[in-house]
């Protein structure tokens, strides 16, 4: 059993929880991830580790409610358990020494920069950090960023915060000024991480994404979350979950995500009759991060 030791809604259908994981905060990487099962009949969720503290033994989640699990989630307090948290999995982040190192974050995809800003600083490299979300209230993690990075450049869809605009058109005008990145690492949503690949590309810079297929086990024995790269298939839980950008096969991974749409539909449907009571956490915990 793992203890959930704070949880906060940060936002829309945004939460930060944290959990007392020990062992396995001693090992964790940027880049890693965890899988989580709520209740000994849930399904696993993998989830990326946004923050960690090995002192006090305690592990950083930033999750969006989707669907029945993240639902069932969102319904935990602090000092209750969920019943395993599995990891590290995955490979870390490239985190080493490249000179000008670049995160890009959009969306829930802030979370697992963070900690990839905050070691590829302590590794020596000037850390240029750009964060986007559609609107101001899907914002998170703006003053831990500005720690973790030299120069920090948030932006809205809307205009709401920071400036207007795509992470991408801060990406190009930044290199129009001269501050071309020697490495991006980007993580959000599918098509922001293809757009930034496409922005690269005719600069060649090298471009890393964080790929989140179905995973079922996250242990490479299930094929659930297998991609294409270059042409070659590779399994996301163990060759990944980063990979180079400019080989990824963007559209079959979102093909790939939409096949369980319909199931995971009615899944929230049955979830949401019989227990509609997650909203309560948002109504009762409306603190920041
Ligand atoms: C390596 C990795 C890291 C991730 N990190 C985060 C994170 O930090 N924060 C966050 O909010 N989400 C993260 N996700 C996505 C998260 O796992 C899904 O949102 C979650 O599993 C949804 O479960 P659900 O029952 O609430 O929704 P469902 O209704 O079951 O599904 C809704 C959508 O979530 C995705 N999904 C569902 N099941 C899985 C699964 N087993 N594996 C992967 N994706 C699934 C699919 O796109 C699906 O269409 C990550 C996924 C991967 C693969
Ligand atoms: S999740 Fe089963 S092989 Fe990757």
């Amino acid at each position: 059993m793992v203890k959930v030791l704070e949880h906060y809604h940060l936002g829309e259908n945004n939460y930060k929880i944290v959990f007392e994981v020990p062992e396995l905060v001693k090992k964790a990487q940027p880049g890693q991830f965890v899988v989580l099962r709520i209740s000994e009949e849930g399904e696993r969720i993998p989830m990326s580790i946004g923050d960690m503290d090995p002192e006090k033994g305690s592990l950083t989640v930033i999750y969006q409610v989707i669907g029945k699990t993240t639902a069932l989630m969102a319904t935990l307090k602090p000092g209750e358990h969920i019943m395993d948290c599995v990891g590290p999995l995955g490979n870390p982040s490239h985190v080493d020494k490249k000179g000008k190192y670049m995160v890009i974050g959009g969306g829930i995809g802030i979370a697992p920069v963070h900690p990839a800003a905050k070691k590829a600083r302590e590794n020596g490299n000037e850390v240029f950090g750009i964060i986007g979300a559609r609107t101001k209230d899907l914002l998170f993690f703006e003053d831990e960023m500005r720690k973790a990075c030299d120069h920090l450049y948030v932006c809205t869809d809307d205009g709401s915060y920071g400036e207007k605009g795509f992470v991408t058109d801060v990406l190009k005008r930044l290199i129009d000024e001269g501050n071309k990145p020697d490495f991006i690492l980007a993580i959000g949503p599918v098509p922001m991480m293809k757009a930034v690949c496409a922005t690269s590309k005719p600069y060649d810079i090298e471009t890393w994404v964080s790929v989140n297929p179905i995973m079922i086990d996250g242990t490479g024995m299930c094929g659930a979350c297998r991609v294409s790269v270059g042409g070659i298939t590779k399994f996301g839980c163990v060759d990944g979950p980063d990979f180079d950008g400019h080989l990824l096969d963007f559209d079959e991974l979102t093909s790939r995500l939409r096949m369980y749409h319909q199931m995971e539909k009615e899944s929230m449907e049955q979830f949401e009759k019989k227990q509609p009571c997650y909203i309560g956490l948002k109504e009762s915990s409306k603190k920041s991060a």
